[in-house]
């Protein structure tokens, strides 16, 4: 987007705080979503369930987005489309071994993730429903590495225990989460302990491999977080009421799939080492057979719906039940919220069960 666009959308989620103030006729405070029904638009507005889900979407994209805006300044294109940071040489460079072109493909996904919370956000308001804006969480402290914005964040990149289950889950041909499944760490150390995916401070620039850990973890991770995208989308389409909501659904919903292919072939690159710094060891993934094989990024058929039918190629899991407080409960266990109040977890989970809340017709 351009600037002057990016300050009129910055000002005008500054004008839409989460604090149940009344902001303009029809609006509902946060605190009253689970009661009270949005107003519907004269000219065929959104059902509760609608509203809902869209409102929960619009909350998780802008966790998204500040993610990303954090991974942009320091490891991005540094542009006016995306704005704020100033770059981190080192850490950019250190990226570029999992792919030359991982500053664009930063820049891109967090250019995406600012449009579609300003779209989700804009349709809400154009049906008199209230919009989402999390500024009041924006808490967390910055990166202090050459190149971040010192600004509160938030999100916490710098604690993240990636689950990294994606991976297998993808190239598996007789499992699927949706049947309770659980599959294999590709990187089993990421999956536990707290590791940061970018540099906390310039003392993680050196040593090279503790430097490249690091910029390994961001590549595991930037899946990780489109993967959950991937899933979130299909989960939530199966409740929505209108046709238009779901077109929304269905066309925001494959450009995070869009993401996660890319960024599933870079993590691919990440070379294996161990971080002198820490022991986080990153495995080489060709070395144990095809259920890791790194060039395997199309999906591998596996069971779906159930296993009567033959297997299919697949988003997975696409189960709707529980799908918001499931993605919420996912984005936490990564270590996303660490710092996070109390008050921010209550919001994050009414805005969850709302949308779990919605049924088809609702
Ligand atoms: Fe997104």
């Amino acid at each position: 987007m351009e600037a002057t666009e990016q300050s009129e959308h910055l000002s005008s989620r500054r004008s839409f705080l989460l604090t149940g103030a009344a902001v303009g006729a029809g609006t509902i405070g946060v605190g009253r979503l689970l009661s009270d029904p949005p107003v519907a638009h004269a000219s065929g507005g959104l059902t509760p369930g609608d509203a809902a889900i869209l409102q929960f979407l619009a909350a998780a994209e802008i966790l998204e987005t500040d993610a990303w805006q954090q991974y942009n300044e320091l490891g991005g294109i540094q542009d006016t489309e995306v704005p704020g940071g100033s770059g981190n040489p080192d850490y950019t460079d250190a990226l570029s071994v999992l792919d030359s072109d991982m500053a664009q493909y930063i820049h891109d996904n967090t250019d995406d993730e600012f449009t579609h919370f300003t779209f989700i956000n804009a349709y809400l308001k154009a049906h008199g429903v209230e919009t989402v804006n999390l500024d009041k969480f924006r808490t967390l402290p910055s990166s202090k590495a050459t190149g971040a914005q010192q600004i509160g964040r938030l999100t916490n990149l710098m604690q993240l225990t990636v689950d990294t289950s994606w991976w297998t889950r993808y190239r598996s041909d007789s499992k699927n989460p949706d049947f309770g499944d659980t599959l294999p760490q590709a990187v089993p150390d990421l999956a536990v302990g707290q590791h940061p995916a970018i540099p906390r401070s310039d003392a993680d620039l050196s040593p090279a491999d503790h430097l490249q850990a690091i910029a390994n973890t961001a590549g595991f991770h930037f899946a990780f977080i489109e993967q959950g995208g991937t899933s979130l989308y299909p989960s939530l389409a199966q409740r929505v009421t209108h046709t238009e909501v779901l077109r929304i659904l269905l066309s925001i919903g494959p450009t995070e799939t869009m993401h996660f292919q890319t960024w599933q072939d870079k993590a691919g690159n990440a070379p294996p080492l161990t971080d002198p710094t820490t022991g986080l060891t990153f495995p080489d993934l060709n070395a144990d057979g095809e259920l890791l094989q790194t060039n395997l990024i199309m999906p591998e058929p596996t069971i779906f719906l159930d296993r009567k039918f033959p297997i299919c190629s697949i988003i997975r899991p696409t189960q709707t039940d529980g799908a918001a407080m499931g993605a919420l409960k996912a984005l936490t266990a990564n270590g996303l919220f660490i710092g996070q109040s109390a008050e921010f977890f209550a919001v994050l989970t009414k805005l969850a069960q709302a949308a779990d809340a919605a049924r088809h017709g609702t």
